[in-house]
Parts: structure tokens; C-alpha cells; sequence
């Protein structure tokens, strides 16, 4: 018999010990939940700057957003401006192409026209055409902002907007969804203003949805253009405020879609979505978010200031993330904004300043660039951890597949596991500051292919796959990831 010193039993059991907390199990559902619509982000404000800039550095753009090289976006938001009357900040203030009832002019906006065609040059599936503000001089003030929608200007606010999705549409550009209030709660005043702004009263807005909707009837246009509405900043707020207008027009809304500006709690959406079921049973789209720091376990989200490009600050949006399509159950996430100037410093005089978290700028991009580029000529682009993270979701979260649910004692939301006709894709966020590993199980045989992982020191890194077999396989999840393990439906 083979004698083991106590002292090393005790090593040994300790060892294992260890071992064994830091494996988790959980079990994919055969049964499949939402089927996913687009992962994306918004074309604004940026697009007025990164326009100006070279034209390779513009290519550039275009493919690292809608590349699969790139993020792979598979939805892009355009912004069709109100013309920026009153707003004070020039970037926020896209032109208008509306002239007057039924006159436009085609080549306004030059700068956010550009990158709609790139990202349908690219061949981005799902593009929307949002609305800040009504043009101008259909709004109660005569301004881009601060005043709010005219009652009974329904129709000539959706003759324009139709107008134009139509003729972006005939030169090859399909616009497929238009929103036609992008946080109708607020009218972003007082002028000067600092972007562009409408509000459109709870009892209002029925009216500009149903004013859409017989606008594109009367052309044959309600199969080819969906209506997204209506982008209320706060779950909190938009809860409440459904049963002034939902109901009416619910059977004309191709989506109900949301910002979660109030950084919601879990249980805070799944009552939201709770909430929703009253009225459509169609998944919920969330459209926006930006702007909070906070740490990768979700604590200390909020809106507010400050620059964090490091992976701490990505996980914490990954989370978000996970919670809208895992907790929400939703088809669809966009990211505000993909490309940012808010450093809050000058990269040209200080080489680490865009690596390094400051107060002054903003964690509202995935890519950012010098706001200073037309002075200092700067035309790079900086790529922060949040493009490495929310590529995970722009590569492997794809229009068709669908979510999978994963049950289990130690099932966790920031497991999201998608299938599609031949693949499993396993996207996996860790937070904690341990490495530990995943043992996971799936409703049939499959065989692990490959795998990327994104962490301080990598950046969408090929690493090992899973190992295992069969149906059983165990997932390495390195401190402070996010990972996805791709699995083919078939035996090894
Ligand atoms: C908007 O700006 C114009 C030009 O400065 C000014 O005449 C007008 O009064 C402003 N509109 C409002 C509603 O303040
Ligand atoms: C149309 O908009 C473009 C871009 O701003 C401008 O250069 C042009 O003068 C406008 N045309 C008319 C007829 O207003
Ligand atoms: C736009 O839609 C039309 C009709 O479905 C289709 O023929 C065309 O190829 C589409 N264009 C692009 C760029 O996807
Ligand atoms: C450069 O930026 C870093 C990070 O923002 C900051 O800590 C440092 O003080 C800056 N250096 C100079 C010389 O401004
Ligand atoms: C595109 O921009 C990224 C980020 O600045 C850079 O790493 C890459 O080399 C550029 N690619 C090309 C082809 O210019
Ligand atoms: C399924 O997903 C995998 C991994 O993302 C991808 O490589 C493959 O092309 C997809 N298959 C189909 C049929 O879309």
C-alpha cells in the first residue's frame, strides 16, 4: 500500500477543492427561445467628422464596422436630420434634405448618406432610418429642438419621412424599419441646444405611428418597411406611458424598441418585458446605450461622464448586453454610438492617454478619433476593448440563429448559447478575477471547432477549443473575459 504523508493528503484535498469550486456546470435546452434579428449601432454624430476624413481611413471604417473582419454588424441606424435649427454644436446638427411639403434636396446630409451607402455596400441586413426632430418648420417651435410635435401634423411629418425611404430605396438602399421619435420624452433645451430633440407627448405619439403606417399603406409599403417605436430613454418611463398610445397602434409597430438609460436591474426588465407581454407578444428591440462606468459584475452602472477603454468597462457593457437577449429575451441590440470623439484628451501629445481611463471624455464608442483631427490633422482611428467585445456579438450572434436557454445550478446569464442550422456558438463573459472553467452540456453531439477570446491582453485571440466529447465538454473561462467557444452539430 503506497503511504502518503498526511501532510500531502491534506495539499491534495485542498487542490481539489479548489479545482472543484472553480468548475461550473450547466445544460443547454434542446428547445430554442428568440430567433435574433441584428446586432448594430447608430451613425451618429460622427459620421459629420469621419466624412471629412481621407478616403482609405473612411474604407477603413466602413469595413472594421461592417466587415466580418470587423465587428460584423449586421443592423446600422441612420439618422435623418431636422436640419439642426437652433442646435448650437454643429456635429449634432445634421442637415435636413427637406426644402419644403414635397421639395427636397437629395444631396443635404452628404456626411450621414455616405455611411449608409457604405454600410449597404457592405451589405448590412437590417438598416433604419431614426428621427431625432420633425424638420424645422413642422415642429411647435420652428426648431430642431426644444419644442415638441405638432398635433395633426401626422400626415405631413410621414409623407416626408416616407419621401425619403423611398428614394433611398430606388437607388438600391433598402431601407427596411424607420423610427420615427428617437426619445420622444425629450426635447433636449433649452435652446441653444446641444443636439437635436422633439418631443412627442404619450397621447401623441399614436398619431405619428398610425400617420406612418397609412402613409406607407397607401404605397404598398408596410411588408418592405417596418415601424420601430418609440424609443423612450427609461424602462421606468416607458411602462407608464404605453397605455396612452401602445394599444392603439401595437398591431402596427414592427417592433417595440427602448433605450435602458436607467440601467436596469434584472428583475427590473424582466418586468418590463412582463410589462410588454400586455400589449405585443413580438420581441422587444433595445436601441440604444451608452455613457456609465461601472465594473465588469455590473456594479456602479449609471449614466454619467468619463473615458474607460480598458476591459473592465467592455464587460460591463458586454453584461448589459447579455442581459437584454438573455433576461429580456429580446431579438435585437444596437450600441449608441460606433464611433466617438470623446477621448477627453489629445492622443498626439500624450501617447498612453487613450489606453487609460480619464474624467473628462465619454464610454459611448467602440472606435474613437481625435476631436481635434481638422487642426492637428490626427485622422487615426483608436479601437478600445469594447470593439473586441461587442464583436463577439456582431460575429457570432447572426440573423436566424436563435438563442438556446441554459438551465442548471450554475447557469448564468452571461452564458449565451446560439445555434444556427450547423454551428453552436457559446459566448461566455467571466467577470470575476479567477480563471475558472465551464462544464457544459448540450442536447446532442457536437465538436468543438475553435474558439476567441477577448481579455485585458487579448484582443479577439484564437485560443484552444473546448475539449471533451459528445455532448459533454469543458469551457476554460480566463479571469476577466469574454469568450466564444464555436461547436460544430455533428461528431468529432
Ligand atoms: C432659433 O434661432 C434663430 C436664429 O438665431 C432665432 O431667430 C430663433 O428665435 C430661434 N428659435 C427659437 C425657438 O428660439
Ligand atoms: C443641397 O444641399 C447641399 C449640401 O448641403 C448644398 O450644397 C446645396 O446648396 C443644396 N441645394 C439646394 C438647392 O439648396
Ligand atoms: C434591395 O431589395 C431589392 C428587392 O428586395 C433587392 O432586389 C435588392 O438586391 C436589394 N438591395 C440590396 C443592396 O440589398
Ligand atoms: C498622459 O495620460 C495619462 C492617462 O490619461 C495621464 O495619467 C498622464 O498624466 C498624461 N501625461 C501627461 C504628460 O499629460
Ligand atoms: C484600420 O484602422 C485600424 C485602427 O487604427 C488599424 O489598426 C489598421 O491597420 C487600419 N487598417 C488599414 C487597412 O488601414
Ligand atoms: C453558423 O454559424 C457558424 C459560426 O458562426 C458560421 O460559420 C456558419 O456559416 C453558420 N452557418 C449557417 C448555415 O449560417
Amino acid at each position: 500500500m503506497l503511504r502518503i504523508p498526511s501532510r500531502s493528503l491534506v495539499l491534495v484535498a485542498a487542490f481539489n477543492l479548489h479545482l472543484l469550486s472553480n468548475v461550473r456546470s450547466a445544460t443547454v435546452s434542446s428547445s430554442v427561445a428568440q430567433t435574433f434579428e441584428g446586432i448594430g449601432g447608430s451613425g451618429a454624430w460622427w459620421p459629420h467628422d469621419l466624412f471629412n476624413f481621407p478616403d482609405s481611413v473612411r474604407q477603413n471604417l466602413s469595413s472594421l464596422l461592417f466587415s466580418e473582419s470587423g465587428l460584423g454588424l449586421s443592423s446600422y441606424r441612420y439618422n435623418l436630420g431636422g436640419g439642426g435649427a437652433n442646435v448650437s454644436n454643429p456635429v449634432r446638427a445634421p442637415e435636413t434634405p427637406y426644402v419644403s411639403p414635397g421639395v427636397y434636396n437629395f444631396s443635404a446630409d452628404p456626411q450621414g448618406t455616405f455611411f449608409l451607402q457604405q454600410a449597404s455596400d457592405f451589405g448590412v441586413p437590417i438598416l433604419t432610418m431614426f428621427i431625432n426632430s420633425a424638420p424645422a418648420p413642422l415642429t411647435s417651435n420652428g426648431a430642431s429642438c426644444a419644442g415638441s410635435f405638432v398635433s395633426g401634423s401626422g400626415p405631413a411629418f410621414a409623407t416626408y419621412m416616407v419621401d425619403i425611404a423611398e428614394h433611398w430605396r430606388e437607388a438600391g438602399i433598402n431601407i427596411s424599419f424607420i423610427s420615427p421619435m428617437n426619445e420622444p420624452d425629450n426635447g433636449f433645451g433649452p435652446i441653444p441646444c446641444g443636439q437635436e430633440g422633439m418631443v412627442v407627448l404619450p397621447t401623441q405619439r399614436a398619431e405619428v405611428v398610425s400617420s406612418l403606417w397609412d402613409e406607407l399603406n397607401s404605397r404598398g409599403l408596410t411588408d418592405s418597411i417596418g415601424i420601430l417605436a418609440d424609443e423612450t430613454s427609461w424602462l421606468i418611463e416607458a411602462v407608464p406611458e404605453y397605455p396612452f398610445w401602445l394599444p392603439q397602434v401595437s398591431d402596427k409597430i414592427a417592433h417595440v424598441v427602448h433605450h435602458t438609460y436607467d440601467f436596469p436591474s434584472d428583475l427590473g426588465y424582466a418586468a418590463f418585458i412582463l410589462q410588454l407581454k400586455l400589449y405585443t407578444e413580438t420581441p422587444s428591440w433595445m436601441t440604444e446605450i451608452c455613457c456609465s462606468l461601472g465594473s465588469p459584475d455590473g456594479t456602479g452602472r449609471g449614466f454619467s461622464g468619463g473615458y474607460d477603454p480598458t476591459i473592465n468597462n467592455a464587460l460591463m457593457f458586454s453584461g448589459m448586453v447579455f442581459q437584454s437577449l438573455v433576461i429580456g429575451g429580446e431579438s435585437h441590440y444596437d450600441f449608441w454610438t460606433l464611433v466617438s470623439n470623446g477621448i477627453g484628451c489629445s492622443p498626439l501629445n500624450n501617447a498612453t492617454c487613450v489606453s487609460t481611463p480619464n474624467a473628462n471624455g465619454f464610454t459611448d464608442g467602440m472606435i474613437y478619433y481625435d476631436s481635434d483631427y481638422a487642426t492637428n490633422g490626427n485622422f487615426e482611428l483608436y479601437i478600445v476593448k469594447h470593439f473586441w467585445t461587442y464583436k463577439h456579438f456582431g460575429n457570432f450572434v447572426k440573423p436566424g440563429s436563435q438563442r438556446h436557454p441554459v438551465s442548471g445550478s450554475d447557469a448564468s446569464e452571461y452564458t449565451l448559447v446560439v445555434s444556427n442550422s450547423t454551428s453552436y456558438n457559446v459566448i461566455i463573459m467571466n467577470p470575476d478575477t479567477t480563471d475558472t472553467t465551464l462544464s457544459l452540456t448540450f442536447p446532442e453531439t457536437v465538436c468543438a471547432t475553435t474558439a476567441f477570446r477577448t481579455s485585458a491582453e487579448e484582443d479577439f485571440a484564437t485560443i484552444e477549443a473546448a475539449t471533451g466529447g459528445g455532448s459533454s465538454w469543458s469551457l476554460p473561462l480566463s479571469a476577466t473575459s469574454l469568450t466564444t467557444y464555436i461547436f460544430d452539430r455533428s461528431s468529432c
